[in-house]
């Protein structure tokens, strides 16, 4: 594990100008950069880039955060490997706790396993000339696709690998724990096609191996009763319900494109590729997993399916796709013409009636779904009923419940049934789901709604002022910060805060100044709570936008935008009795409700005292408008 003070440390020196710019190409406007943004579709730039916050913020689509942020976002990375990717490019050594005997020997071994996979990558493209390379090239495959997806072949031999690697210095261990070598010792692929599968970051992780057969491919076997492919078996670095075929060279294709096709098999999938279709991932011929489906979520929520028109198999596939509904992802079917595939349809027709019959051909999922349903069941009342409630069960799965309005409009006209009817039996399954288990609720970026100030604005305002000029000279004569002003001024109210996580913000803000460390808004921008950096990256926001000027309307009435005229030290008192006001007000409200009961019970004690604390409430309040008053004129 990444030690604490390391992840800081490497937050802290990472740039986000110039981590963005490795990828995107930045334009200055005023203190930001912009781009277009590359986690939506979008024709004027609403991605910025703030060097002096070291934040990224997407005003359209929301997404934000810090450096180890985007490259999660954009490159798919899990936090560690972000970090990793970080302490690289600034040439950060990276302080980690010790690891575990067991960590250590599992990390070995797979970095053992990643590099024994090169070589027999290698190994096989190697042995490509002949008998592969005919075969690949058979099929339509050109030089550079063989070379984009490491096509290859392995050879015609019991044990030639196993020989090669061993006397390369490689374990025979490691080469079974691979499945590359049987437990009786021989290779396990030998005069098939070889096509490698990565991961997301693409390392290689295992072999799909294709018989050499040239005869009708949709033929899943040959004569010597040997399968169409032969997949490398589980390993500590070959999970098959967390991989994807592809989704390393489609990723950024997916985003772009903000939609990832899938297919079933390699070969549809490079052939694709070939014709310029780079947003595919292939499910290689098993039932898709939710592993999978989030894999792909990270990149787009629009699936859009091209499978064989062969009902069998879609029936098939249809049911790991109430999956797909349930992560509240939009899925398109597109059907093909039996027993083409994409691979088979594409040759046939070109990349142009292709790419049409793409766009025009998409059926969402739940049609599909019922006209295949009903279309089995044909004139058989019971059989329709069974079907109408498979349909209802998967649009039960779709958590918005607009879309899910929608659903049952289309299926009703479908199945010619009242809208009634099947709202009623939608909600009875909402109702058992419910009960089973809690409500799916889709983990979304906050988005740019936080930014204008309803609920507990003036807490929101003041932390946004201390994370933007806590740092600055409250004033020059007392020698104190903003920081240490405001904190001064609020110990009163801090227990009453409504927003926990701004609470937060002060009291973590106070610890540090109480051990005389400097404040610096980067300690919440990089908190390892992440609804703490959240709202810190969210508040930031606000003040980016105030910096482009173009933006929010309503922020224009806002005092923070006469910070100019007004002088900072006035807005902070401003803003502290506005908030102590709220509180004040709430208070008398809570008194006030409590008065009104205890009168209807005839409490006759209580009243009196409740009396008297609003008495004492009222003064206050009317102090904190007095000052008010005078801070605002003045
Ligand atoms: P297909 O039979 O549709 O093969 O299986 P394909 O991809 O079109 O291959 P070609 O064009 O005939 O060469 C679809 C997928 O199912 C898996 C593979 O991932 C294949 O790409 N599959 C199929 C197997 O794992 N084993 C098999 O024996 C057959
Ligand atoms: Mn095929």
């Amino acid at each position: 594990m990444i030690l604490p003070n390391s992840i800081r440390h490497i937050l802290e020196t990472a740039k986000i100008e110039e981590v963005v710019q490795h990828f995107l190409p930045l334009k200055r406007s005023g203190a930001n950069l912009t781009a277009l943004c590359p986690f939506h579709h979008e024709k004027t730039p609403s991605f910025n880039v703030s060097p002096t916050r070291n934040i990224f913020k997407c005003f359209g689509c929301g997404k934000g955060g810090n450096a180890a942020k985007f490259l999660m976002e954009h490159e798919g990375y899990s936090f560690p490997e972000a970090l990793r990717w970080l302490a690289k490019k600034y040439n950060i050594e990276i302080q980690e706790t010790k690891p575990t005997t067991e960590q250590l020997a599992a990390q070995q071994e797979e970095e053992s396993l990643f590099i024994v996979n090169d070589f027999v990558l290698k190994f096989f493209q190697n042995n490509l000339p002949g008998a592969g390379l005919n075969y690949l090239q058979s099929r339509g495959f050109t030089e550079a696709t063989i070379q984009k997806f490491g096509l290859s072949y392995a050879p015609d031999s019991w044990d030639a690998l196993k020989k090669a690697a061993t006397q390369a210095g490689f374990k025979l261990q490691y080469l079974q724990k691979l499945g590359l070598t049987t437990p009786s010792g021989k290779d396990f692929f030998h005069h098939r096609a070889i096509f490698p599968i990565h991961n997301l970051s693409g390392k290689t992780i295992a072999f799909a191996g294709r018989i050499l057969d040239n005869s009708n491919p949709s033929n899943s076997s040959n004569n010597s009763n040997q399968p169409k492919y032969l997949n490398s078996p589980e390993s500590p670095i070959y999970h098959k319900s967390q991989t994807l075929y592809g989704i390393h060279m489609a990723k950024q294709a997916i985003r772009r494109q903000d939609e990832c096709i899938l297919v079933e098999g390699y070969t549809d999938l490079i052939a694709l590729h070939q014709a310029g279709i780079e947003n595919v991932v292939a499910s290689a011929g098993t039932a898709l997993t939710k592993e999978q489906l989030l894999l792909i979520r990270r990149f787009s929520t629009n699936l859009k399916i091209l499978y064989d028109g062969d009902p069998a198999g879609i029936q098939a596939t249809l049911r790991g796709l109430d999956l797909a509904l349930e992560q509240n992802m939009n899925v398109k079917i597109v059907p093909l013409p039996h027993p083409d595939d994409p691979d088979s349809f594409l040759r046939k027709v070109g990349i142009t009636a292709f790419t049409e019959l793409l766009n025009t051909q998409a059926k969402d999922f739940i049609s599909f779904k019922a006209n295949l349903l009903l279309a089995s069941a044909g004139n058989d009342p019971v059989k329709r009923a069974a079907a109408v409630h498979n349909i209802v069960d998967s649009i039960a799965l779709v958590p918005d419940p607009i879309k899910r309005s929608f659903f049952i409009k289309d299926c009703a006209a479908l199945v010619g049934l009242g809208e009634e009817v099947l709202t009623l039996e939608t909600n009875k399954v909402l109702q058992a789901l419910a009960q089973k288990q809690p409500v799916f609720i889709p983990k979304e970026p906050v988005h740019a709604s936080v930014l204008s100030f309803t609920n507990g604005t003036y807490e929101r305002h003041l932390t946004l002022l201390l994370l933007e000029h806590g740092a600055e000279t409250f004033s020059p004569t007392e020698n104190i910060t903003v920081a240490g002003y405001i904190l001064s001024n609020i110990e009163d109210v801090l227990g009453h805060f409504e927003d926990p996580l701004c609470q937060r913000i002060f009291r973590e803000t106070k610890i540090k100044l109480a051990s005389n460390q400097l404040f610096t808004p980067l300690y919440f921008i990089n908190h390892d709570d992440p609804a703490m950096s959240t709202l810190a990256t969210d508040l930031a926001a606000i003040a980016m936008k105030q910096d482009n000027n173009s933006f929010s309307p309503e922020w224009q009435n806002r005092d923070f935008q006469n910070i100019g005229k007004q002088g900072i030290s006035q807005i902070i008192t401003n803003t502290l009795l506005r908030l102590k006001l709220d509180i004040i007000n709430r208070w008398c409200e809570t008194n006030r409700k409590k008065l009104e009961e205890a009168q209807h019970s005839g409490d006759m004690a209580l009243v009196l005292k409740l009396l008297k604390i609003q008495a004492k409430l009222n003064e206050t309040r009317n102090e904190l408008a007095r000052q008010l008053q005078i801070a605002s004129i003045s």
